[in-house]
């Protein structure tokens, strides 16, 4: 019997390629940058599953493309580059990658808080343009974190992460959730304070978004919000990128309307606005939340286990459309 045949858009880790072997013909797409839409549905025709990245859009188009196809494996947690509706329809099963990133991405989450609040990339910045005259007692001053207030806008698997940390820093939590946000399971710590979204713009020093991206929170921050958080105060996202109103976010960054920003994620990637390029109090990071290692290999593995588990007629793991 023909083994089963599985499209990988980009080259992934080769233990994991080595274990869809065992059971599947595999192609990988090998181009230098992410598969072209009409390569993407030509590649798909023949193929039970697709293993993709968020830089691939898998529309209407593509899943009409494969006609053959039972599983859209995303490496992923977020889907929004996926249409389920079109998805579902067909009976194809969508798989993402909750859990395996968790921790990563609320690291890196606090890497930007502190690159931001401390200075840090802009020192280096400063630094490296050879205009460092020296110590001195005023010289680029941040903020502290101790004593703060912490405004986790979303609280799933990430938000609930990056919040458990707030502690070690000496922070407070306030927290806002919004109704279509995927669940995340546990529920919140008791010293944890719930807030409408105004409520934590306006209250908390530190604003960072763990939400998805959904008609809902697209644009959650614009003017309106921006101009509601404290002018000392400060905004991350590693979300996704159409959360923030970029053009709105440089705006408020350009008029001091609040302190400084830090982003890995944005609206039209690898584009980043060009007027947030040349501000000095935003930290621009290249999407980097679960970029380490062993959580992209663990990312590439969990798709690969719902590629095989559907394809061996079982239940995937961590299914977003069943
Ligand atoms: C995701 O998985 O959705 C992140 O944006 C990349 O790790």
């Amino acid at each position: 019997m023909a083994r089963p045949a599985v499209l990988i858009t980009r080259r992934i880790p080769s233990s994991v390629v080595a274990r869809l072997e065992e059971r599947c013909a595999v192609e990988i797409y090998d181009g230098p940058d992410a598969i072209p839409a009409s390569e993407l549905s030509a590649r798909v025709a023949d193929k039970q599953a697709l293993m993709c990245l968020l830089t691939d859009r898998v529309d209407r188009a593509v899943l009409d493309a494969g006609t053959g196809l039972r599983i859209v494996a995303n490496i992923a947690v977020g889907f929004d580059n996926i249409d389920l509706a079109a998805a579902r329809e067909r009976g194809v099963i969508v798989t993402n990658t909750p859990e395996v990133l968790t921790e990563a991405t609320a690291d890196f989450t606090w890497g930007l808080i502190l690159a931001v609040t401390r200075r840090i990339a802009e020192g280096e910045r400063l630094l490296r343009r050879g205009e460092w005259g020296g110590w001195a007692l005023d010289f680029m001053l941040g903020s502290d974190l101790r004593g703060k207030q912490l405004g986790v806008v979303g609280l799933g698997r990430i938000g609930r992460a990056v919040a458990s940390r707030a502690g070690a820093f000496g922070m407070r939590v306030a927290f806002t959730t919004l109704d279509d946000e995927a669940a995340g399971g546990a529920p919140a710590d008791k010293r944890w304070t719930r807030l409408s979204l105004d409520e934590l713009l306006s209250s908390s020093d530190v604003v960072t978004l763990h939400v998805p991206l959904t008609p809902a929170t697209r644009h959650l921050v614009d003017r309106r919000s921006l101009l509601r958080m404290r002018r000392r105060g400060y905004l991350v996202n590693t979300s996704r990128g159409p959360v923030v109103d970029e053009a709105a976010l440089a705006w408020a960054l350009r008029e001091g309307l609040i302190a400084g920003a830090a982003l890995d994620v944005y609206e039209q990637e690898p584009r980043v606005h060009p007027d947030l390029v040349g501000l000095e109090n935003v930290v621009l990071a290249p999407h980097l939340g679960s970029a380490t290692i062993e959580t992209r290999t663990a990312m590439a593995d969990l798709a690969a286990r719902n590629v095989l588990a559907v394809l061996s007629g079982a239940a995937p793991l961590t299914p977003v459309v069943a």
